[in-house]
């Protein structure tokens, strides 16, 4: 039995982790899922978007899966997400772009997977504006040696444990000198303790272009914190949108899972959000607690699900009605027919 914290979220959060707790449990896996407030529901409840409950429930299961949670632009709380990532130290965010048959996209056979750094440089929160005029404010981003060693030492032995080829390491170093400097400096002199997977650094801006040009160029990238952020909502981008993208926040004593989009406000209550995102970082989870043949399950439910095409939501095929309920029973009912 592994306990697991949930935290629905805030918009299309609730509808898509309910989705998503269906198909894990449809598995077969034993899960006691403790579910824990936060965003909207945690100021609700608690007056506080991340109650010390649910940062104490996460620490005690070392496993959380979560759904997007709304941060207010401008003032206002901070972000909840960023929050989390710091009080745990969840350093890497694992962002994988696979394609799926029948899903429309640009490419096919996209398989890239993203490490970003998580914690370190413009996501720190050292920001304040210059003057009570606010003539003009400023952020520190602040990159380290210790921060950049360990993500790029987790891609490479990723790639390695993965059987995957080659690691690129993007960043700015022609501009920003010495936080981008410091970052590839560091990186290559993890890269050496790899020979065997080739490695090779991109500069960000050439990046974006030769991701939209020719993905299937790259395998495994790695790279700062808002670059990551970026080129992992562009790859999502590459094989058809934001409702398939799956992202891991992982650290040393603790990992939390979720879809890299938001709470998406503009169709939050309305039972049309694609759960796919979420349900892949559910496979995600099962794989890191050590139920690969149960990830792997779903997996192909949900691929199956895809190239039929027709009982998918409305993101994937206009003409659909099936909704975030409906597909959840879908992929059950695949899943079923499959054991
Ligand atoms: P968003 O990702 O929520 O939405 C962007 C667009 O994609 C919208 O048109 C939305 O309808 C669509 N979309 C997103 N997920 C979808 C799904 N599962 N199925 C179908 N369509 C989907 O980004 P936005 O609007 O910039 O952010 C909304 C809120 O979410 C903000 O408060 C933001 O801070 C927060 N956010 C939270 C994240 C997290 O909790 N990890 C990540 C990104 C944003």
């Amino acid at each position: 039995m592994h306990t697991i914290t949930v935290i629905p979220g805030d918009g299309i959060g609730p509808s898509i982790v309910d989705a998503a707790r269906r198909v894990i449990d449809a598995t077969c896996v034993s899960i006691a899922w403790e579910e824990m407030p936060a965003g909207l529901s945690g100021i609700e409840q608690y007056k506080d978007p991340l109650p010390e409950s649910t940062i104490a429930s996460v620490r005690k299961n070392k496993t959380a899966l979560k759904g997007p949670l709304t941060t207010q632009l401008g003032s206002g709380f901070r972000s909840v997400n960023v929050a989390l990532r710091k009080e745990f130290d969840l350093y890497i965010n694992l962002r994988p772009a696979k394609s799926f048959p029948n899903v429309p996209s640009r490419y096919s056979d996209i398989d890239l997977v993203m490490f970003r750094e998580n914690i370190e440089e413009f996501y720190s929160g050292i920001e304040h504006y210059i003057d009570a005029q606010k003539s003009a404010a400023e952020t520190i981003g602040i990159v380290t040696r210790f921060g950049s060693e360990r993500i790029v030492r987790a891609a490479f032995e990723y790639a390695r444990l993965n059987g995957r080829k080659k690691v690129t390491i993007v960043h700015k170093a022609n501009i920003m000198k010495y936080t981008g400097g410091l970052f590839l400096d560091v990186a290559h002199e993890v890269a050496a303790q790899f020979p065997e997977i080739i490695c090779q650094d991109v500069i960000v801006d050439n990046m974006a272009m030769q991701l939209v040009l020719n993905p299937h160029q790259y395998d495994v990238i790695v790279t700062t914190n808002l670059f990551g952020d970026i080129l992992s909502d562009l790859c999502s981008g590459l094989v058809g949108g934001l409702g398939l993208a799956p992202g891991a926040n992982i650290g040393a004593t603790a990992a939390i899972f979720e879809a890299v989009h938001g709470s998406a406000p503009d169709i939050a209550g309305k039972n049309i959000a694609n759960p796919c995102a979420i349900i892949l970082a559910g496979a995600m989870m099962l794989r890191h607690i050590g139920e690969p043949a149960a990830a792997a399950k779903i997996y192909r439910a949900i691929e199956e699900t895809l190239r039929e095409g027709t009982q998918v939501t409305r993101d994937i095929n206009p003409a659909s009605t099936v909704g975030t309920s409906e597909f959840a029973d879908v992929l059950i009912a695949h899943m079923q027919a499959g054991a």
